[in-house]
């Protein structure tokens, strides 16, 4: 069994009357932590990326909702100030389904009037928080036990500990790949133009001793070329019905790449991801962030000279995918064995 992996620095501590939460725009340089005491600040800190991967914000996010709980209740009309709070909540990114699966999670008790709402909303929160992390280590079994041998592993952008409750979903499998005595190396896309894989992920390996090595996102089409990858891992923001799988952009570019070079591509993700109520990639809502985060810092000045198209995730198709790994089991080939028996 693998063992619970508590990265020392955590993206998310709940003190019980406010949330931390890592800035992980300063990592690896600076650890700190913001304070947050309301469900806005929450929202900000998830708009900014303070706080980002998908299962990460869908727990902030339920933090934010108790945060709100402790805010307005008893106050007079507490439950639709707690629904406003939810509301901005929900608008603050717009791909990953585990923000809205966590939120709606929170609704559903608000709908049942409780009679202690702080505890009970708090408590609703750490469970989520405590699930994601226990899912994540099964999906971490289930995905090591498909690669019965010793291989390389591409992953792109960061699905660890700093993305999810802990341990980590594409990181959670490449964690038990490394503690089966299987896993040779890992290459990590830089993954621009936020660069979660040269800043997070390499340094989240590197801190449990696994060998990682950065290359340019530019690089992954020649380094399978040149037979070093046997799988790619990589986590997910939002898993339709028929198995289309939105994650960070540049995935559906090495879904093809891996094609074209035989090698397997494998998508780790807990079912909160799973969102069956739409039937295809097509209709995911693509987060497009601002230019600004793309632009080289001498076109800022003249931002209205040169534009930039900044869509933040894309879309890989089913059939471009060997493997979807959740904690309740495998879907293998999901582009012609589907993916209804992941449905809870
Ligand atoms: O923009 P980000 O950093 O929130 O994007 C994160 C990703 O795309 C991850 O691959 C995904 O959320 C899975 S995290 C376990």
């Amino acid at each position: 069994m693998t063992q619970s992996h508590q990265l020392s620095v955590q993206p998310l501590l709940w003190t019980g009357h406010s949330l931390k939460v890592l800035d992980q725009r300063a990592l690896p340089q600076t650890i700190v932590y913001d304070e947050y005491t309301d469900a806005e600040g929450v929202a900000e800190a998830i708009r900014s990326m303070r706080v980002r991967g998908a299962p990460a914000i869908g727990i902030a996010a339920a933090y934010g909702v108790a945060l709100s709980a402790l805010s307005h209740y008893p106050k007079p009309d507490w439950q639709s100030a707690i629904k406003i709070d939810i509301d901005h909540l929900a608008a603050s990114r717009p791909t990953a389904v585990n923000l809205f699966w966590a939120l709606d999670k929170m609704r559903a008790v608000l709908h049942q009037h409780p009679s202690d709402p702080v505890s009970i909303f708090a408590k609703l929160a750490v469970q989520i928080h405590e699930e994601d992390l226990a899912a994540n280590l099964a999906m971490g079994e289930h995905g090591a036990k498909l690669i019965n041998a010793s291989v390389n592993v591409l992953t792109h952008c960061n699905a660890g500990a700093l993305a999810t409750g802990g341990h980590g979903t594409a990181l959670g499998v490449i964690r038990s790949l490394h503690q089966r005595g299987q896993l040779k190396q890992v290459f990590a896309d830089e993954t621009r133009p936020w660069l979660q894989g040269a800043r997070l992920t390499v340094w989240e390996l590197a801190q449990d001793g696994i060998p990682a090595t950065l290359i340019a996102d530019a690089a992954a089409a020649w380094l399978m070329k040149s037979g070093q990858i046997d799988w790619i891992i990589v986590g997910a923001d939002r898993i339709t019905a028929n198995g289309d799988v939105a994650n960070k952009i540049g995935t559906y570019s090495l879904a093809v790449l891996a094609k074209q070079h035989g090698v397997k591509l494998m998508v780790a993700a807990p079912s909160s991801t799973l969102d069956f109520s739409l039937p295809s990639g097509e209709h995911i809502e693509i987060e497009q962030r601002t230019a600004r985060e793309l632009l080289p810092e001498c076109y800022l000045e003249t931002e209205s000279l040169v534009s930039a198209w900044n869509p933040v995730f894309d879309v890989t198709p089913a059939e471009l995918i060997s493997a979807i790994v959740t904690e309740r089991g495998v879907a293998v080939d999901p582009g012609i064995n589907g993916i209804a028996h992941l449905q809870p």
